[in-house]
């Protein structure tokens, strides 16, 4: 490779939950490598991501996994023109193994280091994916929905401040969030109650597909609380006012209750006590065992779970995509790999006419790729990091 052609190469690393992840992403839209190494098997035993084990587990991969991302990408080291990682929010243990690994990393290569919220690089794992397409880029603002275990956000998002494109500056200003559980921690939350593996949202998602979606009707109430003005410029001070009107926010404890009540009512227990031991028997438990140990009930309420949740997650998303004026909506993190969720946004988007794009599959999900992607406008105006850069577990964006 010439000496000045590959400086616009970025090496993302991400680490901040349970993957350990790095990829190289060239000009913030071409992935030349994606490496992933998840800990779900390690987890999985607990049901949910204990952070010492996290941090441990990040340390055994980052080297390797790093190396896999650089052999994959069909470069070297030296070629990088920056190394991005994700600096919050996240499990603090977890980020700092990413952040400790970046910063030597940089420092050792003479390149920049670039922090880069886990937030804003789900939602660039869906504008990467857009400008790779032929098709027209989305008008802005944008309407955000990153759903995932550990967020459920809804951003306005917009660029300033240069007339090329991938070189503005993005803004985002949070106009919906959740206020307690996060929409994939309910799916796994819900799935463990019902003797399912982890992470739940996959076996959610598979099993619904066999059941009645109307079976049990679960609502949610609407959250009056104080809610941003519509019509404030991205970027300026969100000033908020009371509200005596529905907000954007989102609550998902309560339907996790109303499950639990639920099973509870139809004396459900010994039935999930059975299935829990049937699947914890097996070697490697897969989604198709799930189904076979399910009884019509069970999936018509996993099936009546999903279609609550989503028709609260459209419902909100496209209330505040009009209210805000959003010329198009964007869903990414792991639960916007849901099949039913990508179905309804879908039809709503084309029966309003506005614009919807999801991220593939494989970016869904945490990865590193969307980090450098999300680090690439950062690169260009110069936005680097130092040696002061920390990990920020309640990092905000907006
Ligand atoms: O973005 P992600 O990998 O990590 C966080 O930042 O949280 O998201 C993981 C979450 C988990 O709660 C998982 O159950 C959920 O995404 N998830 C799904 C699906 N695939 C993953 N939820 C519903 N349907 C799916 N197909
Ligand atoms: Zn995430």
């Amino acid at each position: 490779m010439a000496l000045g052609e590959s400086s616009d190469l970025i090496l993302g690393i991400e680490s901040s939950c349970d993957e350990t992840a790095a990829a190289v992403v060239r000009a913030g839209r071409t992935v030349c490598s994606n490496v992933v190494a998840s800990q779900i098997a390690l987890h999985a035993h607990y049901g949910g991501v204990v952070p010492e084990l996290a941090s441990r587990e990040h340390l055994r991969n980052i080297v390797p996994v790093m190396r896999e991302a650089i052999r994959d990408s069909g470069f070297s080291l030296n070629d990088l023109g920056a190394v991005a990682v994700t600096e919050g929010p996240g499990l603090a243990g977890a980020l700092l193994v990413g952040i400790t690994f970046a910063k030597s990393l940089a420092y050792g290569l003479g390149v920049p280091l670039i922090g880069v919220n886990h937030l804003e690089g789900h939602i660039h794992a869906v504008l990467m994916e857009a400008r790779q397409s032929a098709e027209q880029p989305m008008e802005l603002p944008l309407l955000a929905l990153v759903v995932s275990g550990g967020h459920t956000h809804l951003y306005l998002a917009e660029q300033h401040g240069n007339e090329r494109q991938d070189q503005s500056t993005w803004r985002y200003r949070n106009v919906g969030r959740t206020v307690d559980d996060a929409a994939g921690e309910a799916y796994d939350k819900v799935a463990k109650l019902l003797g399912l593996g982890y992470p739940g949202g996959p076996w959610m998602d598979a099993l619904a597909r066999h059941g009645n979606p109307r079976a049990v009707p679960f609502t949610f109430g609407e959250i009056k609380t104080r809610a941003p003005r519509p019509g404030i410029p991205v970027g300026k001070k969100a000033r908020t006012e009371p509200t005596h009107g529905p907000t954007f926010d989102f609550s998902f404890s309560g339907i996790k209750t109303a499950v639990l009540r639920y099973v509870e009512a139809n004396g459900m227990k010994p039935s999930i006590e059975t299935r829990r031991a049937a699947l914890a028997a097996l070697p490697s438990p897969t989604i198709a065992d799930g189904v076979a140990l399910c009884d019509a009930q069970t999936l018509d309420l996993i099936a009546s779970f999903q279609h609550a949740v989503v028709g609260n997650l459209l419902r909100q998303s496209f209330r505040a995509a009009e209210a805000f004026g959003a010329h198009g909506i964007v869903v990414s993190g792991g639960v916007a790999a849901n099949r039913e969720l990508r179905e309804r946004f879908q039809i709503e988007a084309d029966r309003r006419a506005i614009p919807v794009a999801f991220p593939s599959l494989a970016l869904s999900t945490d990865n590193a790729a969307m980090i450098a992607a999300a680090a690439w406008p950062k690169f260009l105006n110069a936005e680097f990091a130092d040696d002061s850069l920390i990990a920020t577990p309640q990092l905000r964006l907006g």
